[in-house]
């Protein structure tokens, strides 16, 4: 009897660790087949892979877009395509009724675009916001974006695995520092995008604590403080002297005063 309760024991074990998106009981494919308003955005799924990126989550929520918001898309290429709809992809499970009672009204949400490891800055995270009459409207999370994204209404929902939402139009794909600031030259982004992590953790101070939960949660979100900890290190370890012993020293203390600072930071603003 325990042998066999041990046998089922690594059977869940490996079917949920290797094989979970064969035993995943939603497909996204048929979830919008079951609506011809969404056909387009269907197809794009699946002509991107994204279809097969949400259907091997177990938690997820997809912005879908009827056919008349996504006739555009046929103008840009493949992979301009992926990355706005991968945009349209959240990391959490949101219906219609957690998105109206947010304790905050507004939550910042961790997409696959994120996921990717191509987002800069906060490109890869949207902002969901109920406004003052009630509607809920999406944006980019990058500072100084419009939510002009309105979800009309619930699709489908399979509670708490994914979520299905109507919205009437892409959400804006903004450049890292926001398309409307122009000159802004202070903060010069490297072309590799994993470290560029710093900033989202830097520059928005009041982000609600659901925000930050799934960005940890996520293993595949390239979101890790430590990196922004390293990245911060070698001006400080440039100005000491260059007697190694010195800079070994002053190096760490640097970064766990850092480390204390935004630790402190963070537990004052939340
Ligand atoms: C989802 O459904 C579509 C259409 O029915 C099918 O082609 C696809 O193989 C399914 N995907 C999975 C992962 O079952
Ligand atoms: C639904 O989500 C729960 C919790 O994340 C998970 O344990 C379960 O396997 C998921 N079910 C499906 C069908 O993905
Ligand atoms: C979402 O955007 C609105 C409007 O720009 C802003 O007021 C709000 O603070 C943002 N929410 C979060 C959690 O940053
Ligand atoms: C090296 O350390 C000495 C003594 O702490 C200091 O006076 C000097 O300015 C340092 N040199 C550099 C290059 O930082």
């Amino acid at each position: 009897m325990s042998s066999s309760s041990l046998t089922l024991f690594f059977f869940f074990f490996f079917a949920s660790t290797f094989l979970y998106t064969s035993t995943n009981s939603f497909n996204i494919t048929n979830i919008l087949n079951q609506n011809n308003e969404f056909s387009t955005f269907n197809n794009l799924l699946t002509q991107t892979n994204l279809a097969s990126a949400i259907n091997s989550r177990q938690t997820i929520t997809v912005l879908a877009l009827s056919n008349d918001a996504v006739s555009h898309f046929s103008d840009q290429s493949a992979e301009d395509n992926k990355k706005v709809l991968s945009l349209l992809i959240i990391l959490d499970y949101y219906d219609i009724k957690k998105l109206r009672s947010l304790n905050k009204k507004s939550v910042i949400l961790t997409t696959l675009f994120q996921a990717s490891g191509q987002a800069k800055g906060e490109q890869g995270f949207v902002n969901a916001t109920v406004m003052d009459n009630g509607d809920v409207m999406f944006g980019s999370a990058v500072p100084g974006s419009i939510l002009d994204s309105k979800l009309i209404d619930s699709v489908a929902t399979h509670p708490y695995n994914i979520s299905v939402l109507h919205i009437d139009s892409s959400i804006r794909f903004m450049n890292p520092d926001g398309s409307f600031d122009v000159g802004s030259s202070s903060k010069p982004l490297p072309p590799q995008p994993p470290n560029d992590d710093d900033y989202e953790f830097d520059e928005p101070p009041s982000p609600p604590s659901s925000t930050t939960k799934p960005v940890v949660a996520d293993a595949t979100a390239a979101t890790a403080k430590p990196p922004s900890a390293a990245t911060a290190k070698p001006p400080s370890a440039a100005k000491a002297n260059s007697t190694s012993g010195v800079s070994a020293i002053s190096t760490p203390n640097f970064a766990s005063a850092f480390v204390i600072s935004s630790f402190w930071l963070f537990m004052t603003v939340w």
